[in-house]
């Protein structure tokens, strides 16, 4: 079984019946990750250009990990010492690199729909592994697949996404990803960190924790991303961790069973309490990272599935 799309660009693009395809094949790739021997050959031969034009640490690693794991050749381009610095556009970078015949271009990019352009022009599936605040459809997938695993079903929840959303792309595909799946969204964030026209996401939003953590069966926290913010969003981190900040008394509105998550990296003591973050019983956030990889190799897995349909389709005319 296939999925409907050649590139993974965002959720939005993504069927219900894509996501469900991607998680069910993921969870056979968490088991194999869980043995001593992790590798399968299902990328044998392809090649796998990982290029990250915005630090990153777990979704780096994760897709290096994903794509050696499955026996491609990969690259990751070290984009600092690269013609970038030296005025090269993102389309002649791309196209430079196209000719080196890539099958599979993982891309990071601080600008909102770079990876969309970059996708029209190369041969290749093109992964976008974050752009600008749009989308980071991976993540979102691999939070779908944890919560799954946790909750037994990804329909009729309650989850609450808390903090900075108006820079996080993270919530983006979330709220594209949870509402295809029939679940209910909660946006908690102050009135400074919300996307304009949020009324429009099939979301209810809240401006008090106490009131949107009631009983809610997932807490989602983000991170402030102070990159992304031209100008003092916040009074204070002080004053941000007091109203909302992750402890132990706004948690305890949530069900007895909710679970913690948190995309990484965290600043403890800002959005979320450190023990909170630690604590296995609720958090499951290393979950989420282990989860990562498992649908990294799912994805790409069915992207190249794909390129090769279309190869033999061009073969035989
Ligand atoms: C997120 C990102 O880069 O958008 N992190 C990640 O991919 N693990 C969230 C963030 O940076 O806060």
């Amino acid at each position: 079984m296939g999925i409907s799309v050649r590139h993974l660009l965002g959720i939005e693009q993504l069927t219900p019946t894509d996501i469900t395809t991607i998680l069910d094949l993921a969870e056979s790739y968490v088991d194999l990750n869980r043995q001593a021997n992790k590798h399968s050959n299902i990328l044998a031969g392809l090649t796998q250009i990982n290029m990250f034009f915005e630090n990153s640490t777990r979704t780096q690693a994760s897709f290096e990990l994903a794509g050696k794991r499955m026996g491609a050749d990969v690259m990751n381009m070290a984009l600092g010492a690269s013609s970038i610095k030296k005025g090269e556009t993102l389309i002649d970078t791309a196209l430079t690199l196209n000719a080196m015949n890539p099958d599979l271009l993982v891309v990071r990019h601080p600008q909102s729909g770079a990876v969309d352009l970059l996708s029209e022009k190369v041969n290749c599936a093109v992964l976008n592994a974050g752009d600008g605040r749009h989308e980071h459809p991976t993540q979102a997938l691999l939070d779908a697949l944890t919560i799954r695993r946790a909750k037994g079903r990804l329909h009729r929840l309650s989850v609450a996404i808390c903090g900075d959303i108006a820079h996080s792309r993270v919530a983006r595909s979330n709220i594209f990803l949870l509402n295809k799946m029939e679940s209910r969204i909660r946006l908690i964030a102050p009135q400074t960190l919300l996307p304009v026209g949020i009324d429009k996401f099939g979301v209810e939003v809240f401006h008090d924790m106490n009131e949107g953590l009631e009983g809610v069966d997932v807490v989602m926290m983000l991170r402030l991303q102070r990159e992304r913010m031209d100008g003092a969003f916040i009074p204070s981190e002080r004053e941000y961790y007091h109203r909302w900040g992750l402890d132990a008394k706004k948690l305890a509105n949530a069900k007895p069973d909710a679970i913690i998550m948190h995309p990484g990296p965290m600043n403890r003591g800002v959005e979320i309490d450190g023990d909170i973050a630690d604590d296995v019983t609720r958090s499951v956030i290393q979950e989420q990272v282990e989860m990562g990889v498992a649908v990294r190799m799912a994805a790409m897995h069915l992207l190249a599935d794909g390129l090769r349909a279309t190869k033999q389709e061009d073969a035989t005319c």
